[in-house]
């Protein structure tokens, strides 16, 4: 056969290959060690110089003629082999988006909106204060100068100012609870308007077991005026419980107590009972089947925290209460332990964990079922 009907047949087959496998063998076939085309190259050493010099551009001609055609069909088929694949892989934005983890709102997260809303209706702000507080908002500013005994019933948190870098000759604290935040709010008041707050936020305390956890909740209140009393508060807080656990029969027991911060000071129960082996709130202690439960500490400020806070004693007075969060959610909402609050644990939060499209109002009700 001449060389150019043979160059004429593997151009042919070149061209007819249907992928790329089909092509490499044709490789192999024409240009591979036992190729044709490369066996044909070595006949040139047994030629004659003369047959050579006639012979030899032709079958040079006819290996370059199929290894440019080889690359060329290969460049041909890696394009189609592409084109293919992104047809078959087009993404059909018909189907359902997959479903992604959602988050929820946390029972302590959703409590503390609740109180909010209901004591925003009651005409009081919410106000902050720093979760790393100095000893005088913490503690002498609230009638606990340095050496009193209470301080002792804090397990108080210290921070090692020489470490943090604080420049400052007082000593640091995670705050134990979120009295100083009266403290705070008072002086921003300046000493002469009334005054109507909340402030929800952590507290800290080194104590731990099912019941306590190092760090919690608490939402204290503080309502300043000329004629506040304590009838005032003791409405006040029936009023928040009654829309808090959604219930008119909530009762309340005060009893005589002590807290430096209030004087006269007085700790709040409330009546319960036990329904399906659960704490439910309402009606009075002393009713058949009810007993009291401790719920919150509360008093009339005392006259030298209101003059640390700037007001006249004198002239001004009011009540002070404050209640632990976490309580709270577990009383409305039926868990048991504390420390599970804390954890973490998705499965935890998907159960009691709350929507956050679920914002309590007090029209579309606060109390969202968990
Ligand atoms: N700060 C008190 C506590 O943490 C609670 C309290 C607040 C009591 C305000 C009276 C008035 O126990």
């Amino acid at each position: 056969m001449d060389y150019e009907s043979l160059g004429a047949q593997a151009l042919d087959s070149i061209a007819k290959a249907q992928d790329l496998d089909a092509l490499e063998a044709l490789r192999v076939a024409f240009l591979g060690k036992q190729g044709s085309i490369s066996g044909l190259l070595k006949t040139l050493g047994a030629m004659s110089p003369e047959e050579r010099q006639t012979t030899g551009p032709k079958i040079h001609a006819l290996r370059e003629g199929v290894t440019n055609a080889l690359a060329e069909k290969k460049a041909a088929l890696e394009g189609a082999a592409l084109e293919a694949k992104l047809a078959a892989e087009t993404v059909d934005l018909t189907l359902p988006a997959p479903e992604s983890a959602r988050g929820s709102v946390h029972p302590v997260s959703q409590v503390m909106d609740e109180l909010a809303e209901i004591f925003a209706d009651l005409g009081f702000a919410v106000a902050t204060g720093p979760e790393i507080e100095d000893d005088w908002h913490n503690f002498t500013a609230l009638n606990m100068p340095e050496s009193h005994p209470a301080r002792a019933m804090h397990d108080t948190f210290y921070i090692d100012k020489d470490a943090s870098g604080y420049e400052t000759e007082q000593d640091m604290v995670l705050r134990t609870h979120t009295s100083p935040v009266q403290i705070r709010a008072m002086l921003a008041a300046g000493g002469d308007k009334p005054l109507r707050i909340i402030a929800p936020g952590r507290v800290y305390r080194s104590d731990s077991d099912a019941t306590h956890t190092p760090m919690f909740h608490q939402v204290e209140g503080l309502v300043i005026g000329k004629d506040i009393t304590l009838a005032h508060l003791k409405w006040t807080l029936e009023t928040m419980l009654k829309a808090f656990f959604e219930r008119d029969d909530i009762v309340l027991r005060l009893r005589p107590s002590y807290f430096p911060f209030t004087e006269p000071s007085v700790e709040v129960d409330t009546g319960y009972s036990y329904v399906d082996g659960r704490r439910v709130v309402g009606g009075s202690g002393d009713a058949p089947g009810h007993s009291w439960m401790e719920l919150l500490g509360s008093g009339m400020v005392n006259r030298h925290v209101l003059t640390a806070g700037g007001y006249d004693p004198d002239q001004w007075q009011g009540f002070a209460f404050g209640v632990g969060v976490d309580r709270l959610a577990m009383l409305k909402y039926g868990m048991n332990d504390l420390r599970a609050f804390f954890d973490g644990d998705a499965r935890w939060l998907g159960h009691y964990g709350f929507s956050g499209l679920d914002v309590p109002t007090l029209s579309g009700g606060v109390g969202v079922q968990a």
